[in-house]
């Protein structure tokens, strides 16, 4: 089988290359190599050469031509992903570049047999939770019982006044956090709205024309040769950065957040897993680890691992629009034979030994904390 990874230089998708080429898929990257993932316009050392690689950008036509010539499955990466403020950017790469992937297929008659498309997480927004205080409202009794919230997003008068969790819109009280399902979404910012959008148009156009489609949800990725320069993302990287240039880690809201972390290893076994398994046609999975970490506690890990006893900073700075529990339900991936492999500990002690031999390794946060404060990205606390 031949097979198209898009983003095949970036983070995940070179850990998909490798996987592929090692299983003996015959494999192809498109790639534009985009800024500021990317420094130089040479492919990173860690491409492998025998996949052959085509430059172009997911929003060209041509390039989507090229790069679909003689293959029989995609694996589609290529993504925009800081969260700042160039709306129409997220949903150009993201949404109009997988409708570009469809329509390429369909004018040219193409015989793909299965497309993979990377979604996200951060398509559930704040995730569910569970208020198990307030009366029933059904029965109009007052007997206590629980009933599940989609929350929007936590009002910034609220986050102003540094009250960081999720309450019940019925009783006011602090709710709790429950496992996140594939079954609703409910996206609040551009990247999610434009993972969400990109995933609709994979599987309605797949569906429609008989292009056996799956969407992959992951969670938050880790592992080795994720990008140091991403302004927003990655707390591993970021941490880690801080730490070894001795300086402590600056946690947002009040550090308790609590996410899940998947080993990209992992996530590039759930890719190859969509590939010839039917019984994924057309279905959407969460591709998660499994344990609940705060972002503390990954603070301290990572502190320990280091052997600093720099203590984490919380100043008082929130992402308006993020997150503040999420943790995937990967439930139905695992009833495939998929598990995560690595818990949070192992990941950053392979992370920690890569990211200190890399040349490039230096604490970007000062820079990249700017940047989100100019544009809003990040805000005070009074
Ligand atoms: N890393 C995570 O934690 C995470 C979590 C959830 C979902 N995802 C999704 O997984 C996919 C891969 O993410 P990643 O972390 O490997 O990112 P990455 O930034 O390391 O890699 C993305 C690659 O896509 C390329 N690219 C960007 N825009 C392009 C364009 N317009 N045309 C062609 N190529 C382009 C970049 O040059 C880069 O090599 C993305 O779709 C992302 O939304 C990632």
């Amino acid at each position: 089988m031949r097979v198209l990874v898009t983003g095949g230089a970036g983070f995940i998708g070179s850990h998909t290359v490798d996987l592929l080429l090692q299983k003996g898929y015959t494999t192809r990257i498109l790639d534009s190599l985009a800024p500021p993932v990317h420094d130089a316009t040479s492919l990173p050392a860690y491409v492998p050469r025998e996949a052959e690689f085509l430059r172009g950008d997911a929003r060209d036509a041509n390039a989507w031509k090229r790069a679909l010539r003689d293959v029989d499955a995609v694996i589609h990466l290529a993504a925009y992903q800081d969260y700042l403020t160039d709306f129409s950017k997220f949903f150009h790469v993201n949404t109009v570049g997988t409708a570009l992937l469809y329509e390429t297929i369909v004018e040219d008659r193409l015989p793909i047999q299965k497309v993979i498309v990377a979604s996200s997480q951060a398509t559930y927004g704040e995730g569910k939770y569970v208020c198990r205080r307030h009366p029933d409202r059904r029965s109009g009794s007052h007997t206590l019982h629980a009933e599940n919230f989609y929350p929007m997003l936590r009002p910034e008068t609220q986050l102003k006044r540094r009250e960081w969790e999720v309450y019940c819109p019925v009783c006011s009280v602090t709710m709790e956090w429950a496992l996140t399902d594939e079954t609703q979404v409910n996206p609040h910012n551009q990247y999610a709205m434009s993972k969400y959008t990109q995933e609709m148009v994979a599987l309605n156009l797949g569906r429609r024309y008989n292009i056996p489609t799956t969407c992959l949800r992951y969670s938050i990725v880790q592992g080795k040769r994720q990008s140091f320069r991403n302004a927003y993302s990655g707390i591993l990287r970021n941490f880690t950065q801080r730490l070894l240039a001795g300086n402590p880690p600056v946690c947002y809201e009040d550090g308790l957040q609590v996410r899940d972390y998947v080993y990209v290893g992992d996530v590039a076994r759930a890719n190859l897993l969509m590939l010839q398994d039917a019984r994924t046609d057309y279905q959407v999975y969460n591709v998660g680890g499994e344990r609940p970490v705060t972002v503390l506690e990954y603070a301290e890990l990572l502190a320990r691992k280091i052997n600093s006893n720099l203590a984490p900073q919380i100043p008082g700075l929130y992402r308006f629009g993020d997150t503040r529990h999420i943790v995937s339900d990967v439930s139905k991936l695992k009833a495939l034979g998929w598990t995560p492999t690595k818990r949070v500990d192992e990941i950053a002690d392979e992370y920690i030994a890569w990211a200190l031999e890399q040349p490039g390794l230096r604490d970007y946060y000062a820079a990249a904390e700017a940047a989100m404060l100019a544009r809003g990205a990040l805000r005070v606390t009074v």
